[in-house]
């Protein structure tokens, strides 16, 4: 895969991720047994299902993940590309027994990084070409994302904690505002608390250049 289609790729992972029923199931039955309900009689002779009954509840909270709830945010959906894409951070965002606090950047602080964030400045003219250069964006994009991933959750205010990357990060307040440290990354919001974490929606990347 080249690189300049790795985005392209992820984002039709992400939209057909989106159109999985997964969270709207608990509204949409009950929306959808209704007008069988409401009037018996306004289809004559026309047998009618029988209300249904969901023997098959969506899960609980409680048994709901991370790699459950990244592709259903908009907001971050390149970045739930990414967790797709690289392996070993989609093999401990779906494992329910390690905690993870994910710090997924906002799309738009991604597409505003001077440069993609499969690429290094480092790496040469006509790097990611070829098999070799595609091995190399991924490598970068691999290193990008396990930034962006701290082993974990609950992640107490002032607590160094590891990235998959091996780098050391740790947050703190700042009157109204949540930073990550280093860098002073601002945190919008928590975007989603389940099982096995927490994902933070992110005004920025933190440094990934090691
Ligand atoms: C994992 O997260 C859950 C939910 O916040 C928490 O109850 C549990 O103590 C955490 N486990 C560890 C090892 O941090």
């Amino acid at each position: 895969m080249r690189p300049s289609t790795l985005l392209t790729s992820t984002l039709a992972l992400t939209t057909q991720a989106q159109l999985l029923p997964f969270l709207s199931q608990p509204s949409q039955t009950p929306a959808l047994a209704q007008p069988a309900n409401q009037n018996p009689m306004a289809n004559p002779g026309i047998q009618l299902p029988p209300p249904s009954e969901p023997s098959d509840p969506p899960p609980t909270n409680g048994d709901v993940i991370l790699s459950d709830i990244l592709g259903t945010q908009r907001p971050i959906t390149i970045f739930a590309g990414f967790t797709r894409d690289i392996s070993s951070v989609l093999t401990r965002l779906s494992t329910a027994s390690l905690n993870t606090t994910v710090l997924a950047p906002l799309n738009s602080a991604i597409t505003s990084l001077p440069r993609k964030p499969w690429e290094d400045p480092r790496d040469g003219p006509n790097a990611y070409e070829g098999q070799d250069g595609e091995d190399r964006a991924q490598r970068n994009l691999r290193r990008f994302t396990e930034a962006h991933v701290v082993l974990a959750s609950p992640w107490e205010e002032g607590v160094k904690s590891e990235t998959m990357g091996g780098g050391r990060v740790w947050w703190e307040r700042r009157g109204e505002k949540v930073v990550v440290m280093p860098g002073s990354v601002e945190v919008e919001r928590v975007g989603g608390r389940v099982a096995n974490g927490e994902v933070w929606v992110m005004k920025g990347v933190v440094n990934y250049a090691s």
